[in-house]
């Protein structure tokens, strides 16, 4: 991973650059690095803006030779690794939001976007997008009561490329582990860095929405809810709402 690297002033969105790339058969690991975006973008057709310098936007193309309903777990494991380094480097309490946020201080330091697309009945390419907010002093009012940098938690300014170089040397050794052993290998570490085990949610996925406690997190990154209901309830995908948060 990155021995392929495209590194960009601006870009429309990394994760776009990765995709046309990807489509002229560039191989797997190729990284796409942006100092700034015009039209980034979130989760749920939300944007997402990286101003200039300050935060980290980076896609990585991969080939994997998996399902593609295991897809979502490269998202558990990505954000994982990425707690893992960002912890190393900082020493801060980053926690991960079920299944692709990354947490500071109960604001948003990071989400990621991950793509798949299919070729017949298999996975062709993904590319996983993740945006971290790293420099950024303030933040747009919208934005504003819910996001954090690292630099705006600590007043510190943080190395970027030293950032980024930790993430993706935890996550290339983890996406070995994980070819081999799949998600189980990873599922202790993605709890104890959870920040809504044992609470109070909600979910919404399209025009659906669960309400339960949450009480694990099974071996492919799904979480189990118990409704007020008793029942339990698996879910795959989703945005989780929780107090505070
Ligand atoms: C989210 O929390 O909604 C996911 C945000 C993902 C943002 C990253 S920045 C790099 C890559 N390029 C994009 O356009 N989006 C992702």
């Amino acid at each position: 991973i990155g021995r392929n690297i495209i590194y960009l002033d601006k870009a429309t969105s990394t994760n776009d650059i990765a995709k046309e790339m990807a489509e002229k058969g560039v191989p797997d690991g190729l990284i796409v690095i942006a100092e700034e975006q015009t039209k980034g973008r979130g989760r749920m057709g939300r944007k997402w803006i990286t101003g200039k310098g300050e935060a980290l936007a980076v896609s990585i193309l991969l080939r994997p030779d998996i399902e593609p309903n295991l897809c979502p777990s490269i998202t558990s494991l990505i954000a994982l690794s990425s707690v893992k380094a960002i912890r190393k480097v900082t020493g801060f309490d980053i926690m991960i939001k079920w299944p692709n946020d990354l947490v500071l201080n109960n604001r948003k330091l990071g989400g990621i976007l991950t793509e798949m697309t299919m070729e017949g009945m298999k996975v062709k390419y993904i590319i996983i997008g993740l945006g971290l907010n790293i420099n950024q002093e303030d933040f747009d009012e919208d934005i504003k009561n819910i996001a954090v940098s690292l630099k705006s938690f600590s007043g510190e300014n943080f190395n970027r490329r030293i950032i980024l170089s930790e993430i993706l040397n935890f996550f290339e050794r983890d996406y070995e582990y994980f070819k081999r052993f799949g998600l189980s290998y990873f599922v202790e570490d993605i709890k104890k860095y959870s920040i809504i085990f044992g609470k109070e949610i909600s979910v919404i996925d399209g025009y659906k929405s669960v309400d339960g406690t949450v009480v694990d997190i099974d071996k492919e990154g799904g979480l189990i809810l118990k409704t007020s209901d008793g029942n339990l309830k698996r879910i795959i995908s989703g945005d989780v709402i929780m107090e505070g948060l």
